[in-house]
């Protein structure tokens, strides 16, 4: 089906130059930057006529996300993922990084432990900081199967009754979706240590072909343990508009989010909720197009390394637009990030950032066209020589 619908464009280099953005701001004009998670594909269209009806409107006040950010959400999930969530549980939040730094200050008091996995996005150890935390790291599994969850080290943890575990589902940076199964575990011992999930769903909309995505509160048993953070922007590309929701399914966790601080509803992005409940209700269409394209860069992303970099390895992703590669063959540490970016003037994302296990690694952001991989792949493997 989708040999017949066309790729998304994306703009020529020099028009993507112009964009203010941090992914385009952060380095010289000579450098070709695949790092932070921005899309170079132009808006969905019903997201750039909401906003810029809004701004003709001079419609640019604070935020009214009640109830529609909900009623869209709730929309959104039933179509794509079957899931039933009641509108009424979503707490609109400024972003998914303040949702889950939030949450944690209500669940762990100072000093308490705090579970993640590494590699992960590198904000989860910040945020665990700034909600006075101590960070526990429990890393990923990774055999020849790929990534994933370590259960049995995460029991050891949990036997110690951390305040919470931060699950990344889909995560990033090694792209893998967790399965029902074990969301399922995962779940049972949660509840058996009386582990509270804060889930940070934000790649969920971004499982590409071939995957299915559960969110974790449809899985029997969550909805009493944990405590979900979605966000249209990082499928939709609207991270600058700053809106995400928090999503509960039984009351205990509801009334951790009503305990929310009660200025929380005046800091989220008015444009944010508006390009997020055009992005749930209207946007499926393009975002069924964006994935059929990302499929086809992943694989466009495979031939070039195997036939340009053959030393990287990689498991490809199930989920994202990150790419997550094994370049220790070129050196540990930054050593093969630092000479792509030096000698190849390509700008991925350090792998040390995500944790120690990230030594050697890189990641590279795909969600830009098939020319500019081409070009990046190019100068990085005339870097390494
Ligand atoms: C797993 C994950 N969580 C959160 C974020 C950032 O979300 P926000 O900008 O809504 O804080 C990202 C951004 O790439 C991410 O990958």
């Amino acid at each position: 089906m989708d040999i017949a619908v066309p790729d998304l464009p994306v703009d020529p280099l020099d028009v993507l130059r112009k964009r203010r953005s941090a992914k385009w701001q952060t380095y010289p004009p000579d450098v070709l930057p695949l790092t932070v998670a921005e899309m170079d594909f132009a808006l969905a269209a019903p997201v750039s006529e909401a906003l810029r009806e809004a701004v003709e409107r001079s419609d640019t006040g604070y935020a009214m996300a009640t109830p529609g950010l909900g009623r869209a959400l709730a929309g959104f999930a039933a179509s794509r993922w079957n899931w039933d969530l009641d509108p009424a549980s979503v707490t609109a939040v400024i972003d998914v990084g303040v949702g889950v730094v939030e949450l944690l200050r209500l669940l762990a008091r100072p000093g308490h432990a705090v579970v993640i996995s590494p590699p992960v996005y590198p904000p989860f150890f910040d945020w665990v900081a700034e909600a006075g935390a101590r960070l526990v790291e429990v890393p990923l599994a990774h055999d020849d199967a790929g990534w994933r969850l370590d259960l049995a080290a995460l029991e050891t943890a949990f036997t110690a009754h951390p305040a919470a575990y931060v699950l990344c589902n889909p995560h990033n940076p090694v792209g893998r979706v967790h399965t029902a199964g074990e969301l399922a575990a995962l779940v049972r011992l949660a509840r058996t240590y009386q582990v509270t999930i804060v889930s940070d769903e934000i790649h969920g909309p971004l499982v590409l072909p071939g995957a299915t995505f559960t969110p974790l509160l449809t899985v029997p048993g969550a909805a009493e343990a944990a405590v979900s953070v979605l966000s249209a922007s990082k499928a939709w590309n609207l991270a600058g508009l700053k809106c995400a929701a928090v999503v509960t399914a039984a009351p205990r966790m509801a009334a951790l989010a009503g305990r929310l601080p009660a200025d929380t509803r005046w800091r989220v992005g008015h444009l944010g909720v508006i390009a997020a409940v055009a992005a749930f209700t209207a946007g499926e269409p393009w975002l069924d197009r964006l994935l059929a394209t990302l499929g086809h860069r992943r694989a466009r992303l495979a031939e070039l390394l195997r036939e340009r970099l053959p030393m990287v390895a990689w498991d490809p992703p199930e989920a994202t637009f990150l790419a997550w590669l094994d370049c220790t063959a070129l050196g540990p540490g930054d050593q093969a990030r630092d000479l792509f970016l030096k000698h190849g003037h390509v700008a991925l994302e350090p792998g040390p950032r995500f944790g120690a296990a990230g030594s050697g690694y890189a990641r590279l952001n795909f969600a830009t066209s098939s020319e500019i991989l081409d070009q990046a792949t190019a100068q990085i493997a005339a870097a390494v020589g």
